[in-house]
């Protein structure tokens, strides 16, 4: 167990990564797809959409690798864990990874689903402040209890909770323009969308 266990979060890190990033990825659009078939079927169960499970899958996939190296390369820029570090660890997750994973869940889940670049320009345009809002009000607080409570042996479950859970969110807004347009007071803007060169 222990032998295996070195292995995942050893030499096998950047495939683990990979992996998890892909399941819990689908674990939340499938709840996602759940609270959203509740919420707006008056109908009997709407059945899950497999291939938005399966297209989500990918795009949590490659999320895995990007966040994989950022880390890494986060922890040779910040080595050690003082409390100077671990703020300045959260400074550069909030104001350079947030906004990088942002774009490009945006884009290749909207690449993905067949949208064009221009569509993909008007979705980001339109959800990206709610996104980066609840960013802010997630992973800060997130990171610190993680660093100053969490014992070190279950801080990939704990952040791997959260994350699942904010996946949810991620699937839930991608899905649905309108809960945006009601956070923002700003409907989609049609035009953005029309003139599509796909
Ligand atoms: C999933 O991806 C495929 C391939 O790009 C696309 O044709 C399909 O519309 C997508 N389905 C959903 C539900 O996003």
């Amino acid at each position: 167990m222990r032998r295996v266990w070195k292995l995942l979060f050893g030499r096998y890190l950047l495939v683990t990564n990979t992996v998890s990033s892909g399941v819990l990825m689908l674990v939340g659009d499938v709840a996602a797809q759940e609270i959203e078939s509740r919420l707006e079927s008056k109908s009997t169960s709407l059945g899950l959409d497999w291939q938005r499970m399966f297209n989500m899958t990918l795009v949590g996939l490659s999320q895995g690798p990007l966040h994989h190296y950022l880390y890494k390369w986060m922890d040779v820029l910040l080595p050690g864990a003082s409390v100077r570090t671990v703020f300045k660890k959260i400074a550069i997750d909030q104001f350079a990874i947030s906004p990088i994973f942002i774009v490009t869940y945006l884009y290749s889940a909207g690449l993905l689903e067949g949208a064009s670049v221009t569509e993909c320009t008007a979705e980001l345009r339109h959800k990206y402040w709610t996104i980066y809002t609840a960013d802010w009000l997630v992973w800060p607080p997130t990171q610190f209890i993680n660093f100053y409570l969490i014992s070190p042996k279950y801080r990939v479950l704990y952040i791997n909770a959260i994350t699942m859970l904010y996946n949810v969110f991620l699937c839930y807004i991608k899905h649905n323009d309108d809960l945006v347009t009601q956070l923002t007071g700003k409907a989609r803007k049609k035009e953005d969308s029309s003139d599509s060169v796909s």
